[in-house]
C-alpha cells in the first residue's frame, strides 16, 4: 500500500470482530511505535498492551461513559494499549521551558499515528481514545499515580468499511507565505 492509501485506510474503527490479533502484528506495530520520533529523542512513552480480556475488559469500561454515550465500543477490541507520559531527558525538559511547549504531548500524538497507520498496514483497525476515566485505569494497571495517561488505543479486526473522510477543505487548513494567503493558481 502506498503512503497515501495508507492514511485513506487508518480510520477510527467503532466496530471489531471477534477475532485475535496475530504475535507478529502486533510486534511489528510496537516496533513501528518504537521508531516514532519525539522531541530530542526523549522517547517520553510507556505502552502497557493489554491482551489480557479481563483487564482489557475492565479498560474498556473505564473508557466508556453511560450519560454520554462515549466508547461504548471498546470492549470489542481483543487489545487495548495504554500509552503513559514519561520523563522526558534534560534537553527536552529545557526545550519545553524555553519554548513554552511540553514536547511530550506532541511526541505521544506521533507516537500514537505510528501504531494506527502500522495497524492498518497490517489490516487492522484501531481508535484513539482520549476520553476515559484515568484514576480507574491507572488502578487497573498499576500505574504510578503521578504519571499521566494520555491516550488509550483500541485494536482489532474491524467490523465495518473504511469510510470517506470528513475533512476541512484544503484552503482552509494550508496557507502560503502568509497566514491566511492562498496560494496565486
Ligand atoms: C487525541 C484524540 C482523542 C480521541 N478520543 C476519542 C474517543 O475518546 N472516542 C472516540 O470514539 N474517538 C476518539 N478519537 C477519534 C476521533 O474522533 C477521530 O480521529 C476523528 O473524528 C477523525 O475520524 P477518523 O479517525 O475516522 O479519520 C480521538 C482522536 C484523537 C486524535
Amino acid at each position: 500500500m502506498d503512503f497515501k492509501s495508507l492514511v485513506l485506510a487508518r480510520q477510527s474503527d467503532r466496530s471489531y470482530l471477534d477475532q485475535p490479533i496475530e504475535k507478529d502484528k502486533l510486534a511489528s506495530i510496537l516496533e513501528c511505535a518504537r521508531m516514532a520520533p519525539s522531541a530530542c529523542n526523549a522517547q517520553p512513552w510507556h505502552i502497557i498492551v493489554v491482551d489480557n480480556p479481563e483487564i482489557k475488559n475492565k479498560v474498556a469500561d473505564a473508557t466508556s461513559e453511560k450519560l454520554l454515550g462515549m466508547n461504548h465500543f471498546t470492549k470489542q477490541a481483543p487489545i487495548h494499549l495504554v500509552i503513559i507520559e514519561e520523563a522526558a531527558n534534560l534537553t527536552s525538559n529545557f526545550g519545553s521551558w524555553v519554548k513554552r511547549k511540553h514536547f511530550p504531548l506532541i511526541d505521544i500524538g506521533i507516537v500514537a499515528e505510528h501504531i494506527c497507520l502500522a495497524a492498518a498496514s497490517e489490516g487492522l483497525g484501531s481508535c484513539m481514545i482520549g476520553w476515559f476515566d484515568e484514576s480507574k485505569v491507572k488502578k487497573i494497571l498499576n500505574i504510578p499515580s503521578s504519571k499521566r495517561v494520555l491516550l488509550i488505543i483500541t485494536l482489532g479486526y474491524a467490523a465495518k468499511e473504511t469510510r470517506t473522510k470528513i475533512r476541512k477543505p484544503i484552503d482552509k487548513i494550508v496557507s502560503y507565505n502568509s497566514y491566511g494567503e492562498k496560494s496565486a493558481d
